[in-house]
């Protein structure tokens, strides 16, 4: 039995909520790895729109069961809400949702440390704000709080003692008083969580041996992984397809196919270098059509060309032969679509992503210009119905990463898709 991965490839938002949905009818588990509230997915059916920021984007699809694992933070004043609106719309979570107990826990001096980090422009980041940094930067000096620490009050106060010491992000000026109030604080989440809380490391492993097939649901994008990714200018996870595993808890060889999901051209949020932004009108225009506006957060999101010297990157640190290609529709005006495929540097012309934030910052994209097509796409719903020259479009792409598209799309809408190569997708869960 295989199960898959879908990773976003460039600065997230790349439409991976949208192709997680897709490809759920072939699965039924879906689960989160890494990351918490700082994402926005996306699934709109029949016009109506769902966001989710912890929830896994299977939800929609009855009896399928959700998993957040091990590696996320979770904001449970987030958590609960999404969960009240996922209801309020109807969807019965009952016995299929659950939240792993080694998941760490966002407290609101998080949110606040973010915020506070984010005022002072010297390290701005242009984070979400949602405090996943200092979550994650607790994890990792081992003073965090997960799930299953809640309601252990001896261990939760000797935990606590140590993050006041330690974490950066503890209230300022609070004393013990501040303790006592998020011991409290703790144990309310853990009331409201408990129905959620589980071993899910454990339940997938059970799920696993009972044959059921696995999606594992990426959140931000390769270029916003905290190794591979523009660094400083990054999330506090890795989001490469490789964290699937430390995120939920399962060796490499479950793990066989990743989908890689790439936007037609590129977005990011926030501060950090990004070659082929367009500044000019042709960035508002890729901004207006594609309602580029942060899922999270709504702020604007900075537009450009597809950046074909990132995808290589993000095609080798993923392991890419197949990739999802959205957002095509948004390109229909255009009579010329430039395609960066190599950086101009102060050492010269190269098709490597250099570490240096200084060096990428310098970098100018080489642009390969292709004619564009100007014809509507949102309605085509096959390969052929596409015009000829959206289809060299994305063979073009397809040549210069080394993947294979097997599914394009069209607009946001679950029916927007084309299934290029079916057969491809029924294999990674084989
Ligand atoms: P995610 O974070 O990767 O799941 O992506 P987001 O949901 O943050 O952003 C993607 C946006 O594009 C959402 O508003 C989707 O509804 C929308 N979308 C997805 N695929 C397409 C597409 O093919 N065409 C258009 N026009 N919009 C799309
Ligand atoms: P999805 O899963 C786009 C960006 C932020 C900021 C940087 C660090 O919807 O694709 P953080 O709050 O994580 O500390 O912010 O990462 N960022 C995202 N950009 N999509 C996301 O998620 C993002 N999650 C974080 O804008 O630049
Ligand atoms: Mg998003």
């Amino acid at each position: 039995m295989a199960h898959a991965i879908v990773i976003g490839a460039q600065w997230g938002d790349e439409g991976k909520g949208k192709i997680v949905d897709l490809l759920c009818p072939r699965v039924d588990v879906v689960v989160r790895f890494q990351g918490g509230p700082n994402a926005g997915h996306t699934i709109s059916v029949a016009g109506r729109k769902t966001f989710l920021h912890h929830i896994p984007s299977g939800i929609l699809h009855a009896g399928k069961i959700c998993l957040l694992g091990n590696g996320m933070v979770i904001d449970p004043r987030g958590f609960l809400e999404e969960v009240n609106s996922l209801r309020a719309a109807g969807i019965d979570l009952k016995g299929r949702l659950f939240l792993s107990d080694r998941a760490q826990i966002i407290f609101p001096h998080h949110r606040d440390r973010d915020g506070l980090t984010e005022d002072d422009s010297a390290q701005k980041i242009g984070t979400t704000r949602r405090g996943v940094g200092p979550t994650y930067q607790a994890k990792i000096i081992r003073v965090g709080l997960r799930g299953a620490d809640l309601n252990d009050p001896d261990e939760l106060r000797r935990r606590l003692a140590a993050a006041r010491r330690l974490d950066p992000a503890w209230p300022p000026g609070e004393e013990d008083g501040g303790l006592e109030a998020i011991m409290a604080l703790a144990r309310d989440y853990h009331r409201q969580l408990a129905p959620y809380l589980d071993d899910t490391t454990s339940r997938l492993h059970d799920l696993l041996d009972t044959g059921c097939r696995v999606l594992f649901e990426g959140s931000q994008g390769t270029m916003l992984d905290v190794d591979h990714g523009t660094y400083p200018y990054v999330t506090s996870s890795n989001t490469v397809a490789g964290a699937a595993c430390a995120g939920a808890g399962v060796g490499p060889g479950v793990l066989q196919g990743v989908v890689g999901v790439f936007k037609a051209y590129a977005t990011r949020v926030g501060e950090g270098p990004m070659p082929s932004e367009e500044h000019g009108e042709k960035g508002d225009l890729l901004r207006e059509r594609g309602h580029e506006f942060g899922t999270t957060t709504g702020r604007p999101r900075r537009c450009g060309w597809f950046d074909a010297v990132a995808g290589r990157h993000s095609v080798r640190v993923n392991g890419l032969k197949l990739g999802a290609l959205t957002l095509l529709d948004v390109l229909d005006v255009l009579d010329e679509i430039p395609i960066a495929v190599a950086y101009d540097t102060p050492a010269g012309r190269s098709k490597r992503v250099p570490a240096s934030v200084t060096q990428l910052a310098a970098a100018r994209p080489v642009y390969e210009i292709v004619r564009g097509w100007q014809q509507d796409t949102s309605e085509c719903r096959s390969w052929m119905d596409l015009p000829q020259r959206a289809r060299d479009f994305v063979e073009k792409l397809e040549q210069l990463l080394g993947i294979r598209f097997a599914v394009v799309s069209v607009g946001p809408d679950r029916e927007q898709t084309i299934i290029r190569d079916a057969a491809a997708l029924d294999a990674l869960f084989a």
